[in-house]
């Protein structure tokens, strides 16, 4: 089976499972916000759309401002890009022709962008389940450029101790390796403070890259961002296209940022929502990941392959993401986000129908 390598993609799952255009799915497969986009949006539609009349301001010196505000560093420490997407790619453009560390089961684009750019990749498969592997990191800094690292991680939403990190990135200026770590679901985490953006105060070798898309579920606008050390910054927005990002996702940014209402809200939902699931997967003998932000992974304690069950759920209306393209999992668990309770609801209902059906989908109506 050629699974999709990114969630979302429900047109393309239809076809391979050969599911009818009027088989409605809910899209868990998604991280993406569902209190978004926030009322701005909708409020400034028609200014964005006449002021698409213009080119962006090369320097996006208003979003780059507001950026600069909402983490705490210098607007010289900020570059404004095309979704996550392109800050993960313009930092590893800075490693051209090097080695880079990647630590699985993670987000497939680090290699990506590696391959295009030439970047040697060395994987370190770690247990999902098990600590992670910090000791390993760092031996092996000394033979790589560059190591990606995703906090919180996708896909299980756990979220490495800052305390770790620092021991990292310590160990990463002795052997004179960048740190790229891919922030794209911090403004989700449970954790007060859970940035590393002030560390870049005192890590010249740490670069952070985010994502506008999931928080403000907007992901067909396309606005990121990397903040880093000024060096770092000039060298990747040297090598940037220009007008990267379009007016309404320039003139949005500041806007979106200075919404923290919605920010709150955000999080305030999540716990709510996480802490109602959590009980409710456990009593049916499901786990979920120790997730500190909107997705988690689900495995099934009774069965521990979840091959049936995603077709099961599919047929029930349910998309989750698969596993099969994440090293270190190879299909073994499913990646769900966390919807809005009506939609979790469902989810929990299908659940219960496979268990009911002696967790192997039969004798039950798929429908
Ligand atoms: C961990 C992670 N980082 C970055 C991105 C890229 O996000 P964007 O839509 O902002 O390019 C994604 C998208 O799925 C992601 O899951």
């Amino acid at each position: 089976m050629k699974w999709p390598k990114h969630g979302g993609q429900p047109q393309r799952i239809r076809q391979l499972f050969s599911l009818s255009e009027e088989q409605t799915l809910l899209d868990f497969s998604a991280n993406i916000n569902p209190l978004g986009p926030p009322e701005a949006v909708r409020r400034l539609w028609p200014t964005l759309l006449e002021r698409t009349l213009t080119y962006p301001d090369m320097d996006y010196s208003d979003a780059v401002e507001a950026i600069a505000r909402h983490s705490g560093v210098m607007p010289e420490q900020v570059l404004l890009t095309n979704g996550g997407a392109e800050a993960i790619f313009l930092a590893a453009r800075l490693l051209t022709g090097g080695t880079a560390l990647v630590v699985h089961p993670t987000f497939a684009e680090y290699e990506q962008a590696c391959a295009h750019y030439r970047v040697h990749v060395q994987l370190l498969i770690a247990d999902p389940e098990q600590p992670f592997p910090e000791e390993e990191v760092m031996q092996r800094m000394e033979a790589v450029d560059g190591m990606f690292l995703c906090r919180p991680n996708n896909p299980d939403g756990t979220l490495l101790p800052r305390d770790s990190i620092i021991r990292i990135l310590q160990s990463a200026l002795r052997t004179n390796t960048l740190l790229i770590v891919d922030e794209a679901f911090i403004d989700f985490a449970l954790e007060p403070s859970a940035s590393l953006a002030p560390l870049l105060h005192e890590y010249p070798n740490l670069i952070l890259t985010r994502s506008l898309t999931k928080m403000y579920a907007l992901p067909g606008l396309r606005i990121g961002y990397a903040l880093a050390g000024t060096e770092h910054i000039q060298a990747m927005a040297a090598q940037r296209l220009p007008w990267s990002v379009n007016t309404p996702a320039a003139l949005l940014t500041p806007e979106l940022l200075r919404d923290e209402a919605f920010a709150i809200r955000t999080r305030r939902w999540l716990r709510e929502e996480i802490a109602w699931l959590k009980p409710r997967l456990q009593q049916m003998h499901f786990t979920m990941s120790a997730t500190c932000t909107n997705f988690y992974l689900l495995r099934d304690s009774v069965a521990p392959s979840v091959d049936k069950l995603y077709p099961f759920l599919l047929q029930g209306g349910i998309l989750p993401r698969h596993t099969h393209t994440f090293p270190g999992l190879r299909g073994a668990a499913l990646r769900l986000a966390v919807r809005s309770r009506n939609e979790n609801e469902r989810l929990l209902e299908r659940l219960a129908a496979w268990q009911a059906s002696g967790s192997d989908g039969a004798g039950v109506n798929n429908q």
